[in-house]
């Protein structure tokens, strides 16, 4: 019998369900009369979401609907393929590139913070990588400053971090699954009231980015895909604003929900892949050595430069480290499909209607499908890592951005 508490709780019940299935590699729980699966073997994610099967995004999404609206998280079908076929510029990887210095400016203000916790016996590192990847998103994302490291904008930023939160307590407490009881729930209008401040700030930057526009007209030419992909430094609110005062592709509306989308996926999944990161680096004096000496090969004595992107390139133990610990803690530990036609995998037919529940986690964690030590990245060189075929997904390739789910992968 499931007990409802936290998500953790939850997770670890669903992980140990996976256990007792590794064979079929998925199970079933009924919640009254709707299947809901859990599948965690790479060949039944594979067969689900890489096909051409007819999928929408699960019942859990629609709790963030009225914070993100029907962006491209939460919609389906035809609103989803042509919303991202707009966007797909702004997921080019050579964006990067045009947002190093912020990337720079802002780490190096993370770093400073943390020497002068030096003299702390512990620090809590997560709440200030939050502020960091909050304030990247934000200048990449909006192309504005919320200054979230120097403590400005506090109300915005405790409210994105909020409406999080309230998410993740709603997806585990059935409860509060009805809109009308979420609403009348201490945690609906801890809701409401959040997402007031969310809303009210991404409506002021987008009407004060429009007046700029207006005051001073971006060339047609500035904006083009190519722009995205080389010269300039322009954020995905820029790309939103043209498709929709230029080429009238969007409305205003449709801006803010892919702008606060963005802002959601963007500053908490990489926030949390960085603590976990820090943590599983944190534990290990070995790892942390070889990327001391990756690092002082790439920078030598200068502490202070800034960063290139050959410099990032050239971090092949450090991308090793940082994929090997999103493989065991992913940011992102599962994401849910409804099935929109009946489906058959061996001996077995799924429904149409079924909610499927992809368990990242139970799939990458090793203890089934990686026949691999979980640090074995302590031990080994990268290059002994480089040979290690490993099936593991990919959550972003960094060039499509798209979940290119079972992928053979040499680090
Ligand atoms: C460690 C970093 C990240 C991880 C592990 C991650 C993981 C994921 C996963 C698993 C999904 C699929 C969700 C689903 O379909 O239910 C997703 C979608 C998405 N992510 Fe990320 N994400 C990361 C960083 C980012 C960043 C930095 C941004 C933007 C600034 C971003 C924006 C998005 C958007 C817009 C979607 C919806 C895409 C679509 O459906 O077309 N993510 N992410």
């Amino acid at each position: 019998m499931l007990r409802f508490c936290c998500l953790l709780d939850i997770l670890q019940r669903i992980t140990g369900f996976n256990l007792l299935h590794v064979k079929e590699g998925f199970h079933c729980i009924w919640f009254g009369p709707n299947p809901v699966i859990t599948m965690f073997s790479p060949e039944v994610i594979e067969l689900v979401l890489s096909s051409s099967i007819s999928l929408e995004k699960s019942f859990e999404y629609s709790f963030l609907q009225r914070w993100l609206g029907l962006g491209l998280l939460t919609s389906t079908g035809t609103k989803w393929k042509s919303r991202r076929k707009l966007l797909t510029p702004s997921f080019h990887f050579k964006i990067l590139d045009d947002f190093l210095p912020t990337f720079n400016d802002q780490s190096m203000f993370l770093v400073k913070k943390l020497e002068s916790l030096q003299h702390k016996e512990y620090v809590d590192i997560t709440p200030l990588v939050i502020l960091c990847t909050l304030d990247i998103v934000c200048e990449t994302v909006m192309g504005a400053s919320i200054g979230a490291q120097k403590g400005e904008n506090i109300e915005y930023v405790s409210a994105v971090h909020n409406l999080g939160n309230f998410f993740n307590q709603r997806t585990v407490r059935p409860w509060l699954w009805l809109d009308c009881l979420f609403s009348l729930s201490s945690s609906g209008r801890g809701f409401d009231k959040d997402l007031h401040v969310v809303h009210s700030f991404t409506e002021k930057v987008i009407r004060e980015k429009k007046e700029e526009r207006n005051n001073k007209p971006l060339l047609k030419e500035e904006v083009s895909e190519d722009d995205f992909k080389t010269k300039k430094r322009l954020a995905l609110m820029d790309l939103l604003l043209d498709l929709h005062m230029n080429e009238q592709q969007l409305t205003e509306n449709d801006i803010k929900e892919e702008v606060d989308t963005f802002m959601f996926e963007g500053h908490d999944t990489t926030a949390m892949g960085i603590a976990f990161a820090l943590y599983c680096i944190g534990l290990d004096p070995g790892i942390q050595e070889k990327i001391h000496e990756e690092l002082d090969a790439i920078f030598g004595e200068d502490h202070e430069r800034h960063i290139t992107m050959d410099d990032a390139r050239n971090m092949k133990y450090l991308e090793c480290t940082l994929k090997e610990s999103q493989r065991l803690y992913p940011s992102v530990p599962m994401i849910g499909r409804k099935l929109n036609e009946d489906i058959h995998y061996k001996h077995w037919m799924i429904p149409k209607g079924t909610t499927l529940h992809c368990n990242i986690h139970t799939y990458t964690e090793g203890k089934i499908y990686i026949r691999r030590p979980k640090c074995s990245i302590q031990k080994d060189s990268c290059q002994r890592i480089h040979r290690t075929d490993i099936r593991t997904p990919i959550y972003h390739s960094l060039q499509d951005h798209e979940i290119a789910l079972v992928r053979n992968l040499h680090c």
